[in-house]
């Protein structure tokens, strides 16, 4: 089957690519990207057919998605922060784009769409654990268009029969996951700093708590999907239902790295939800067979990439 991943040049998108040239029923993987957050160099050595380019370019969406199977839709502008500052952008991105990849799937045929929601969805609620069946209160425009890309999927499967499933990540952590810029996700801004021996910066007092998933384990319930062309139009936590706080998270980071982290602490991020944590029941009756990385590991393979990395700088 032929699969087409946008956003595959991002940091979940490359290790899917990988993930999914594994597997035989797989013969062939196209990346639709803009480059706009990923890097063509996390594609290098893999034998996957390139457009560059938006998601909004209609054109571009039919040339990679003639004679395709299924699409993995993560091409997204991916933070809070951003969104906040710059709400129409995250929209047009998240929100149209996921539309236009939906219209796109539809004229090429009737696609399979699996698609990257966000636990953010649940914003204010604080109910734990966060079970899909609860009310959303999106916090952030970002997750609002989160929100919206699900919505979207799960409409099209009504509307017109479109196989979807709408995949709600929690913290996702791993390999290719950058750490240097403005809006890097804890783990990987964590382990760049611990491992150059400068304290790591918590936004407000660290009890906030989050439910990381290894990047492997994504990307195998995602390429599971695919080859098994698994449906739902409701959308799906994908998480296995731990709950670690980031000082939890910093402790276990200096274990693995057999050295102390020093923190410093500055005022708390606006929008951000203070725990998260996912009900699993409906991935593991779609997914009996996935068994998720822990944590701990996953920390030791992501810090053996961080020191080949920094190994590489001059
Ligand atoms: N990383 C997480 O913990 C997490 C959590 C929840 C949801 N998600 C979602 O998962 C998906 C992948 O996230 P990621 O962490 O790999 O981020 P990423 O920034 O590494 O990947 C996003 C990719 O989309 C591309 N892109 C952005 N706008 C585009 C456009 N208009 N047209 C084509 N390509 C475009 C970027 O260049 C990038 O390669 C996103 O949809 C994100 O919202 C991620």
């Amino acid at each position: 089957m032929r699969v087409v991943v946008t956003g595959g040049a991002g940091f979940i998108g490359a290790n899917l690519c990988r993930a999914l040239l594994a597997r035989p029923e797989v013969t062939e993987v196209r990346v639709l990207d803009n480059l706009s957050t990923g890097r063509k160099s996390n594609l290098d050595g893999l034998a996957v057919t390139f457009h560059e380019g938006s998601i909004l370019d209609r054109e571009l969406l039919d040339e990679a998605f003639t004679g395709a199977d299924a699409v993995v839709h993560l091409a997204a502008l991916p933070s809070v922060p951003r969104s906040v500052a710059d709400p129409l952008a995250s929209h047009h991105a998240n929100a149209t784009g996921t539309l236009e990849v939906l219209e796109a799937a539809r004229r090429a045929g009737g696609l399979y769409v699996a698609a990257a929601s966000s636990s953010s969805v649940y914003g204010a609620n604080r109910e734990l654990p966060k079970r899909e069946t609860m009310r959303t209160a999106p916090m952030s425009p970002y997750a609002v268009s989160k929100l919206a890309t699900e919505s979207y999927l799960g409409a099209y499967h009504h509307c017109y029969g479109t196989g979807v499933l709408p995949l709600r990540f929690f913290n996702v952590f791993g390999p290719l996951q950058p750490a240097g810029h403005a809006y890097a996700a804890v783990v990987p801004a964590f382990l760049d700093a611990a491992l150059d021996g400068r304290p790591v910066t918590v936004q407000g007092d660290g009890g906030q708590s989050r439910d990381f998933t290894y990047v492997g384990t994504v990307a195998q319930v995602i390429s599971e999907a695919v080859v098994r062309r698994v449906v739902s139009a409701d959308p799906v936590n994908l998480a296995f239902g731990t709950r670690t706080s980031l000082l939890e998270l910093i402790e276990l980071m200096g274990e693995v790295l057999g050295q102390p982290v020093e923190r410093a602490h500055v005022d708390p991020r606006p929008g951000d939800v203070r725990d998260s944590q996912a009900d699993n029941a409906r991935l593991r009756e779609l997914f009996p067979q996935v068994v998720p990385v822990p944590l701990r590991e996953g920390l030791e393979r992501t810090a053996e990439w961080f020191r080949t990395l920094q190994a590489r700088v001059p």
